[in-house]
């Protein structure tokens, strides 16, 4: 599945999972969490997934703050973990997640070739701003957009079309990547050309909406689309 990719004029992509990596804020709390840092970590990334749809679902929506503190509770509750100050701890870490490590250089390459460059993503305009100032990669990014924008979670297609409103181009002018299978499924179905960025080495979804292409990091990204 890497075949060039033609025609894009923007890259838009996801955050969390994708640029910034989820789990970076309880493996900086390995000693308050000990051995149960990472079972916490993917129950609360899980949880926080779960509510995104479920909300939008149940046409109950609050932001993605809201999301993640509720799940994050979910989480230290099935790990048997009560610790409000801790809470707060990883709650304020999720503002500084790590960014993995191609990533600043990948968005000042495709930038330098004339590329548009955006972030999508389910946070919110504060969690956003706080990752992307805390990563130092705000100056590489042209548009950092929220769902918030549309009031519904991904993969709803008004999220989506925030891009496309946004960028003033077609869906198939906008390569799309994203680390969440399921993200990647979504948006290649609503009608981007998606790069999914399988970090974790997971089997694709069974869903409508294939991508284009698929990568283990972001490396290969600008040869693939000729930036
Ligand atoms: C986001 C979630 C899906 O950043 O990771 O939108």
């Amino acid at each position: 599945m890497t075949n060039r990719i033609d025609g894009i004029k923007a890259c838009v992509f996801d955050a969390y999972g994708t640029l910034f990596d989820v789990h970076s804020a309880a493996a900086r709390c390995r000693d308050d969490l000990g051995d149960k840092a990472d079972a916490l970590s993917a129950l609360w990334r899980q949880k926080q997934l779960e509510y995104t749809w479920l909300r939008s679902l149940m046409a109950a929506h609050v932001d993605f703050w809201q999301v993640t503190g509720d799940a994050l509770d979910y989480a230290m509750a099935a790990t048997a973990l009560k610790d409000a100050a801790l809470r707060e701890k990883l709650m304020s870490l999720y503002l500084t997640l790590d960014v993995y490590e191609e990533v600043p250089e990948i968005l000042a390459r495709l930038q330098q070739s004339g590329m548009r460059t955006a972030i999508l993503s389910n946070g919110s305009p504060m969690m956003l701003d706080a990752a992307v100032t805390s990563a130092g990669i705000a100056a590489n990014l042209d548009h950092v957009l929220s769902v918030e924008d549309a009031g519904i979670f991904k993969v709803a297609r008004a999220t989506y079309q925030l891009a496309v409103d946004r960028l003033g181009l077609q869906p198939a002018e906008i390569c799309f990547m994203s680390s969440n299978a399921w993200d990647a499924a979504g948006a290649a179905h609503f009608g981007f050309q998606v790069v999914w960025i399988n970090r974790f080495g997971q089997p694709r979804e069974r869903l409508p909406g294939d991508p284009k292409a698929e990568l283990k990091s972001l490396h290969a990204l600008p040869d693939l689309i000729g930036a």
